[in-house]
């Protein structure tokens, strides 16, 4: 088996940045580019300041100022990258389509379909390619078809190699993940390319968490994995509109299922909703393979997770207004949190923008602070979601770079993100400054609400 010492990574975001980085952090002896069309993006990857990286991720910053310069580069010049490269990431994003045949649901490969076609184009020697990107089983057969139809006699191996990292925690999640899945052709080549992959990962992680399959049962492991920690989400946050009804409490309820080892305690807090970039495209997706494939009642099944999803956004503003006596109007309701959890910047699919949409409809002014997130992803946010126009935006939507200024006059805060910092506030100065009854909606359950009670707020916190 080859040794490989030339990475190319195509795509410089929120995946391809992070893993890349902790490869060459890890593999000293492998040059690793990561190429982006977006010039913008690689010129912050290659910031002297290293606060100005154009992702936050705790951890990220120091991996990037080891390997940085050393064997990471950042570029914008691709098709060298791809030309210098024995294995060629694509890392790519595969939004849901927003147009045409199987529009609002279907992964949009487009981006995908174009690297396959430049490296097709680019490349003079044989090169190991692998799919990075979540993407819907069988997309390797489409590569496959591209690649091999270049006619100058250059061999190409197509591995699936998902990533499961989460964002938040995305250095510690590479850094000691839980497995590697590596996906390869059922021959000799196939098994070789695998092989060179699997020696990468096995520089830091213990080679029985380096999985190897079939290509099919790896492209769709991710989709599937996706599905099952959303279903997750969604089934704890339809029992939180039960425990509202009964007096049960959402948290000793969490705890006691969770304590069952079959069951396990993660990813069974109850939220306001969950968001992100790829639970609700990931699932989408899923639903539209298996109604392309006449599997009714798996699309359903599984469609059903966003249903509750979209329930319990809408829930959590409804309850805003009826708790208000059934208006917002004019008045000012103050965000905690932005982002689709804490410790990101990033804000794809972020319940915030959901409930700020229902809420300003209602012509509430909603006043938003969060440690991490420019306002002009707010106002990005918002538009992107709504008809009206950036000037009308503009007056119902304030964002803030003090929690304290943000809730000053308010008649009810929101907390959205689970933000550790929120715990520390001085609840009582916050209170005193509030427009009465002061009104707070923990959407995450993470501040002490005997505490808050005590101080005088109404509080509603989910499924409690
Ligand atoms: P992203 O939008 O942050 O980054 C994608 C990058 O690809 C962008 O910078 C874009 O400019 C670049 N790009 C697009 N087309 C290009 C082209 N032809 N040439 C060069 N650059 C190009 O997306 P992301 O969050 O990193 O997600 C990438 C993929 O990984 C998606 O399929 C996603 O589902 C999957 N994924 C994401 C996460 C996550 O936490 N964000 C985790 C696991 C898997
Ligand atoms: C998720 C998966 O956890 C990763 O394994 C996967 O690689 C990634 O999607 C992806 O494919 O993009 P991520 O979306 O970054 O990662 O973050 P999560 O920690 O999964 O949280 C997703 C959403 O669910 C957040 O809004 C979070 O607040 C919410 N959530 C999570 C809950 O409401 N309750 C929980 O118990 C857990």
């Amino acid at each position: 088996m080859k040794k490989i010492t030339n990475i190319c990574c195509i795509g410089a975001g929120y995946v391809g940045g992070p893993t890349m980085a902790v490869i060459a952090q890890k593999c000293p002896e492998i040059k690793v580019t990561v190429v982006d069309i977006n010039s913008q993006r690689i010129a912050d990857w290659n910031s002297t300041d290293f606060n100005k990286l154009p992702i936050y991720e705790p951890g990220l910053k120091e991996v990037v100022a080891e390997a940085r310069g050393r064997n990471l580069f950042f570029s914008t010049e691709i098709e060298k990258a791809i030309e210098e490269a024995e294995m060629i990431f694509i890392s790519v994003n595969t939004p849901t389509k927003t147009y045409g045949k199987g529009k609002g649901m279907a992964a949009d490969l487009k981006y995908i379909e174009l690297c396959a076609r430049q490296i097709a184009k680019v490349a003079k020697t044989d090169k190991i390619v692998v799919e990075k990107s979540t993407l819907p089983v069988r997309t390797a057969e489409t590569l496959r078809s591209i690649l091999d139809n270049t006619g100058n006699g250059v061999k190409f191996q197509i591995l699936s190699n998902p990533e499961f990292l989460a964002e938040g925690t995305a250095i510690d999640d590479l850094h000691n993940a839980d497995r590697v899945l590596i996906g390869g052709e059922q021959s000799a080549d196939g098994q070789n390319a695998m092989e060179a992959l699997t020696e990468i990962y096995a520089h830091w992680l213990p080679k029985e968490r380096i999985l190897q399959t079939n290509v099919w049962s790896s492209e769709l492991s991710k989709l599937t994995a996706n599905a099952f920690l959303a279903q997750r989400v969604s089934s704890i946050n339809s029992l939180s509109a039960l425990c509202e009804k009964t007096e049960a409490n959402i948290e000793e309820l969490s705890k006691a299922i969770g304590a069952d080892s079959r069951i396990g305690p993660k990813f069974l807090k109850a939220s306001v909703g969950f968001g992100g970039s790829c639970f609700q495209k990931d699932i989408l997706n899923l639903v539209y393979i298996c109604q392309s494939l006449g599997l009714q009642e798996v699309a359903d099944y599984w469609e059903q997770v966003i249903i509750m999803n979209d329930y319990q956004k809408r829930r959590f503003a409804d309850n805003i207004i009826n708790s208000l006596f059934n208006t917002v109007s004019g008045k000012k309701i103050a965000f905690l949190g932005w982002a689709f959890k804490k410790d990101t910047n990033d804000t794809r699919e972020t319940a915030a923008m959901y409930v700020a949409d229902i809420l300003m409809s209602d012509m509430a002014q909603i006043a938003v602070y969060d440690p991490k997130v420019r306002p002009e992803k707010m106002f990005a946010d918002v538009e992107y979601l709504n008809s009206r126009s950036i000037d009308e935006n503009k007056k119902l939507l304030f964002p803030k770079n003090d929690p304290y200024v943000a809730c000053k006059d308010a008649h009810a805060i929101a907390i959205l993100t689970e933000w550790d910092e929120f715990k520390t506030y001085d609840w009582k100065r916050i209170y005193d400054n509030m427009m009465k009854p002061a009104f707070i909606f923990d959407g995450r359950n993470i501040l002490d609400h005997k505490k808050l009670i005590e101080i005088g707020f109404n509080l509603k916190a989910i499924g409690k």
